[in-house]
């Protein structure tokens, strides 16, 4: 049996855990929004037609923040189209996904629910057909108390307090082709730029993100980072990256350390940043905003050339099993690894469409295998980040080169105490034996520890059978400041141990005499 050993130190520390790396996204897509989110006719819906049934399960998913309303949406997006008494709004062509968007949910509604739901809202804005007096009214109409044209409108409307919203993305993917509004690093990075200074003549206190690359495929992916925050990096807080993994068209073994690619991007975009920042002499560091990310069956997807407006609003709603789990648990792990550089991630989607919840329209709403990871990741990574570096055998992928076996990150809570470790057994037949070592933490003690797994990993949770693959109790034991736990293979697991006050490690302390 492999056997892979870490070591816990609360002097190994990283970073404070960002609660807004739980981020998701609802874009207006699909069903992600009308009957996922909203559906008025709903049995259990709210009265401003918000299904409960779905927000409940969005609050045990514990989402921080919520990126909206797109996406590739965003980017033919008129905000105004969304406000005001619901039967004057209009019916609009969407570009990006080829249906007609009714408006029926729009800023008002999407802050208050998402409020209500425990989130904090991140907008987004349309720079791809328009440009930076749409946006500076957009954050007039949320962020301004009153007294003006687009403040008094959203009191009118209804919302007498301003949405305070403090995160806003400029724009998405506008380096894809397939981005209505598609714009040179040149073209984006002068208009981020200036939208940057009017958003922040309205609103000093905003935090703005940068477009960065759509994926890492990207023929321009770095170099238009480099290009992009050359014109706007003292202008802005964060820049973008977005990233989806598509298990069909590779092996399983390549699909499980998918996370060995965030891994990558990560670190190049920070790079890249640093790098225009250095030649700026800038005394700012940029952190990542990881917006978008996920599963995503991609291939199975014709594209959006192939949509046409008559049809109906079902759009790539997939479903997933346990390499898909197992792989976004990685995911996580990978964002908390490097919590030093990343704030904000956002898996996407959050319902229907690529999502951790299906609904059926009137019918029943659940959680898929990747709710799972996400909801304990949320829940239970708290404090700060421990860097854990597993010693474990590895294989040998052709995509991804030499893959540790197992991938493992950890937290520790100062003020409760508790321990937590988090890791996935990537291999596909065998089970893996976990020694972690928590000499630095007397009196360790075990609260609760689970896996989450299947005999069958290609299992996946059904209207019918919506726990059918969710995390099981596992045996853990504390033996001579030893934590041992089996890790079954294709699984993700989170151990959560109570610690007393962690004895820091001893300072070596070197003096020169004489
Ligand atoms: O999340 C689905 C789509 O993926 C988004 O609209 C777009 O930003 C990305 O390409």
């Amino acid at each position: 049996m492999h056997v892979a050993t870490i070591t816990l130190d609360p002097a190994f520390r990283v970073a404070p855990v960002d609660r807004r790396l739980f981020g998701t996204f609802v874009e207006h897509m699909g069903r992600c929004v009308y009957t996922g989110i909203y559906e008025p006719e709903h049995d259990t819906a709210d009265d401003l037609g918000f299904r409960r049934d779905v927000a409940d399960l969005v609050r045990t998913l514990g989402p921080t923040v919520v990126r909206y309303p797109g996406g590739n949406f965003v980017s033919s997006y008129r905000w105004e189209d969304g406000v005001g008494p619901r039967a004057e709004r209009p019916q609009r062509l969407d570009l990006a996904w080829r249906t007609v968007e009714s408006n029926e949910v729009g800023v008002d509604e999407f802050v208050g629910w998402s409020r209500r739901a425990g989130m904090e809202p991140i907008m987004a804005v349309n720079l791809g057909t328009r440009g930076v007096q749409e946006a500076a009214d957009l954050l007039e109409y949320c962020n301004h108390p009153g007294g003006t044209r687009l403040s008094d409108l959203r009191r009118v409307n209804g919302s007498k307090e301003p949405h305070d919203i403090r995160m806003w993305c400029l724009g998405n993917e506008l380096d894809g082709p397939w981005q209505v509004g598609h714009k040179t690093a040149q073209e984006y990075g002068r208009l981020a730029a200036e939208t940057a200074r009017a958003m922040r003549m309205v609103d000093p206190r905003v935090e703005l993100v940068a477009c960065g690359s759509s994926n890492s495929a990207m023929p321009t992916f770095a170099a238009w980072e480099r290009e992009v925050l050359e014109h706007c990096y003292d202008l802005v807080d964060h820049v973008s990256l977005h990233t989806y993994y598509d298990p069909a068209p590779v092996e399983k073994t390549t699909h499980l350390a998918s996370s060995r690619d965030l891994d990558r991007m990560i670190t190049t975009i920070a790079a890249t940043a640093d790098h225009v920042g250095a030649r700026l002499r800038s005394r700012r560091r940029l952190t990542l905003a990881v917006d978008e990310w996920n599963v995503w069956y991609q291939s199975r997807f014709a594209g959006q050339d192939r949509l046409s407006y008559d049809r109906s609003h079902e759009l790539i709603e997939d479903v997933y099993d346990v390499y898909d789990a197992v792989v976004v648990g990685s995911l996580l792990i990978t964002l908390l690894r490097h919590a030093d550089r990343v704030a904000i991630g956002c898996q996407a989607q959050l319902v229907n469409v690529i999502a951790p919840i299906l609904t059926r329209p009137g019918g029943g709403a659940w959680a898929q295998t990747i709710f799972h990871p996400f909801a304990q990741a949320a829940a239970h990574a708290r404090g700060e980040v421990l860097r854990v570096e597993p010693q474990v055998a590895t294989y040998e992928d052709g995509l991804y080169g030499d893959v540790p076996l197992v991938e493992a990150v950890a937290t520790l809570d100062d003020e409760s105490g508790t321990l937590t470790i988090m890791c996935v057994n990537r291999s596909l037949a065998e089970t893996v034996r976990l020694e972690a070592g928590v000499r630095a933490f007397p009196d360790a003690s075990v609260l609760e520890a689970t896996a989450l797994w299947d005999d069958d990993p290609s299992a996946h949770n059904t209207e019918m059978r919506p726990d059918r693959v969710a995390p099981r109790p596992m045996d853990v034991t504390v033996e001579d400041g030893i934590a041992h736990a089996h890790l079954p293979p294709v699984s993700w697991a989170v151990i959560r141990l109570q610690t007393t006050r962690p004895t820091p490690t001893p300072h070596v302390s070197a003096s020169l005499e004489g």
